[in-house]
């Protein structure tokens, strides 16, 4: 059923298939994975996403690379979350395909109210990318754990 469900949002949204085929990263974590698209070229999302990370103080930013963008996230209860942003350019115009994924450090954080789907919400929000042209954030229950419970602050 959630197969089925992704299939369809795949053959809706160009550029989704990438989070629809890859396996949830490790079911004993609670984890979230989000795509985006945007009408802007990679190496501006990537700027955009390195100075956010880098103002928001919750962050531990790790290796930057053209493609990819690695952190850590400290929550309020001293949990903390392994953050990936990668990025590709789309075939069609001059956008940008961004996969986010946020996990987290212990299995005791699986009912995680939303923190990882937060996570990456909240840095593409705070960095103003969501006001991109083309914009679009995909997820679901099946990729991203809590995504319905989340009230991110
Ligand atoms: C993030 O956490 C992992 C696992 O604890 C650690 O190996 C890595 O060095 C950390 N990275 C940063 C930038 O703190
Ligand atoms: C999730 O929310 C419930 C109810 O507000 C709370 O009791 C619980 O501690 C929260 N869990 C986490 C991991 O934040």
């Amino acid at each position: 059923m959630a197969a089925r469900t992704v299939a369809a949002a795949c053959a809706l949204l160009v550029g989704m298939c990438v989070a629809a085929n890859s396996a949830p990263v490790d079911a004993t974590h609670a984890f979230c994975k989000i795509v985006w698209l945007f009408g802007l070229p990679c190496d501006q999302v990537n700027v955009a996403i390195v100075t956010q990370l880098k103002a928001m103080g919750s962050y531990k930013l790790g290796p930057v690379t053209a493609a990819a963008i690695q952190a850590n996230h400290t929550s309020a209860v001293g949990q903390t979350e392994s953050v990936n942003f990668r990025m590709a350019s789309t075939a069609m115009s001059l956008g940008c395909h961004v996969e986010g994924s946020s996990v987290s450090a212990f299995w005791f954080s699986l009912l995680d109210n939303g923190t990882n789907y937060c996570n990456l919400h909240n840095v593409i929000q705070g960095s103003g990318l969501a006001k991109a042209p083309g914009f679009v954030e995909f997820t679901n229950e099946w990729l991203c754990l809590g995504v319905g419970l989340s009230a991110c602050k």
